[in-house]
């Protein structure tokens, strides 16, 4: 989809669509809108007073043939209370306008930002909104919905002076939107078109086009690091695991300065191994890898980005299966850092195979770490499909990154890591147990185990098994992959 600043007014564009929107106050018409209403001969405010234009959030009001207007349809979208608006409410309603769009075959059309609106921040918001609207979870569907798909965007409003803001924040929104679009791909793919050698083969292709250093260890190799962890995992899959490191160096990085390790987990396939899984939704964990495919859709955007910090992404990555081969409950494990795990519950995999992650991405040299993995159920249940769970050893650290998330529309919440939690995952037969002994807490409980490996490390802890897949399509949003955190983490990397 092409996506271009237009210089020229909105009553001249002749496009298929002029698309503006309405904030829900006691006169919906002002501004750009009684603009738009005085062209239209005063059509809005009709519409207005007909209560077919409230403001309301989200909702559509679509005009055929607007008299005044060269372009084909005008289409309003509720913006909501001005209250509670920002450039989080202008990227859902920009994608929800192109939906509704995309929906009645159009393929091109203008958006018209709002009066004093015409910023870098609401071209990016616009921007990510357009692009992450227009995918469609179809790849494999013999009728696709993306033969559908909107060719092109005009934004028009960035006239004059505000003409560089505008193109600073096409250009980032653009990459941003990309690069979780990329995220929201590898995540749908089934297990059987994604094993972790075809991901490490896209994870490497990726690298290679976006000009970022790549390594892809094999099960030899990853024997000879003695990931412990991460092979007892494998063991019981007839394919063999791979462990992606992709890396950032920036032009002139500075000795002494921070290291940002990314981990993510990439379970292709979680069956819970001997600990097996019921048979209800276990299609769904073909989504394990999220935190993997969110930590290289990251790192693809900040090779466009150029951020001045180093950046190490670890991707570990395996199926988790009851072959004949597969860890039983019980055994002991030796993970590369040489601590000593006792497995109670092979279904507990993502904290096996983020712990050697983590250890080697230590290795490798980050300082700080952050992992993101849909890593417990118990998650959900504490915050539904509303936020992610952010677990953190340094509440500085952990304070940028809510911030970040906060700035960028991404709903996360604080989870506690009292000492008291270190007790659920003592092991009585080895260092440590890969569960809780039935206390609850079981997303704390997972994240205490992650923070073991990380030592002294500032470390970040993002579980996402709520939020990275969206059982519902959204007015502005396909159902499927979400590729939640991707914001947040280009957000925090770039500004830090
Ligand atoms: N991949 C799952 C987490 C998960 C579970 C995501 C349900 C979404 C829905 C993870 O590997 C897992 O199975 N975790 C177990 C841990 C338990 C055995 C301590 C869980 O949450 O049930
Ligand atoms: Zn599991
Ligand atoms: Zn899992």
């Amino acid at each position: 989809m092409q996506i271009s600043l237009e210089a020229r007014p909105f009553a001249e564009l002749q496009t298929a669509a002029l698309v503006s929107y309405v904030f829900e106050e006691t006169d919906p018409v002002q501004g750009r809108v009684a603009e738009l209403d005085q062209k239209t001969g005063g059509l809005l405010r009709k519409l207005a007073q007909g209560g077919e234009l409230t403001g309301k959030t989200l909702e559509m009001t679509l005009v055929h043939a607007p008299a005044g207007l060269p372009a084909e349809r005008l289409l309003l979208v509720g913006a909501g209370k001005r209250e509670q608006y920002g450039s989080t409410q202008l990227r859902k309603l920009a994608g929800a306008a192109l939906r509704h769009l995309k929906g009645r075959s159009v393929k091109q059309f203008a958006f018209l930002v709002r009066e004093g609106e015409a910023t870098a921040e609401a071209a990016q918001a616009v921007t990510e909104g357009l692009i992450f609207a227009n995918f469609e979870s179809d790849k494999y569907k013999s009728e696709k919905k993306n033969g559908k798909e909107v060719d092109a965007v005009l934004l028009a409003g960035w006239d004059g002076e505000s003409r560089a803001a505008g193109e600073t924040g096409l250009q980032r929104g653009r990459i941003i939107g990309d690069a979780q679009n990329f995220t929201r791909d590898l995540v749908n793919e089934p297990s059987n078109k994604l094993t972790p050698r075809i991901l490490a083969e896209r994870a490497e292709a990726m690298a290679r086009e976006a000009g970022l250093a790549v390594e892809i260890l094999d099960e030899k190799k990853i024997a000879e690091l003695k990931m412990g962890a991460l092979l007892s995992v494998a063991q019981g899959s007839v394919e063999p695991p791979r462990v992606m490191v992709v890396t950032y160096t920036p032009a002139n990085a500075k000795p002494g300065a921070p290291v940002i390790g990314l981990v993510g987990k990439a379970v292709t396939f979680d069956t819970g191994g001997i600990s097996i899984k019921p048979a209800e939704g276990m299609e769904k964990m073909k989504y394990d890898m999220a935190g993997g495919a969110t930590m290289l859709g990251v790192m693809r955007a900040l090779a466009a980005l150029k951020p001045s910090v180093k950046v190490i992404c670890v991707v570990p990555s395996t199926e988790n299966m009851p072959g004949g081969k597969a860890q039983k409950p019980g055994d002991i494990q030796v993970a590369m850092s040489g601590k000593t795990i006792e497995v109670l519950n092979t279904d507990a995999e993502g904290r096996l195979i983020l712990a050697d992650g983590v250890t080697y991405a230590k290795q490798l040299g980050a300082t700080q770490l952050i992992d993101a993995a849909t890593l417990t159920g118990a998650i959900v249940v504490a915050l539904a499909n509303v936020n992610v769970g952010v677990f953190g050893s340094d509440q500085a650290f952990t304070d940028k990154l809510l911030a970040s998330a906060k700035a960028c529309g991404e709903k996360m919440w604080p989870m506690p890591m009292d000492d008291e939690y270190r007790e659920f995952i003592k092991g009585t037969m080895a260092d440590i147990q890969n569960i809780g002994s039935g206390k609850g807490g079981g997303a704390i409980t997972g994240a205490m185990f992650i923070k073991e490996f990380a030592g002294d490390a500032p470390w970040i802890h993002l579980d996402i098994a709520g939020t990275a897949w969206l059982d519902e399509a959204k007015p502005w949003a396909a159902k499927g992959a979400s590729a939640v955190a991707v914001r947040t983490l280009v957000e925090l990397v770039t500004k830090l």
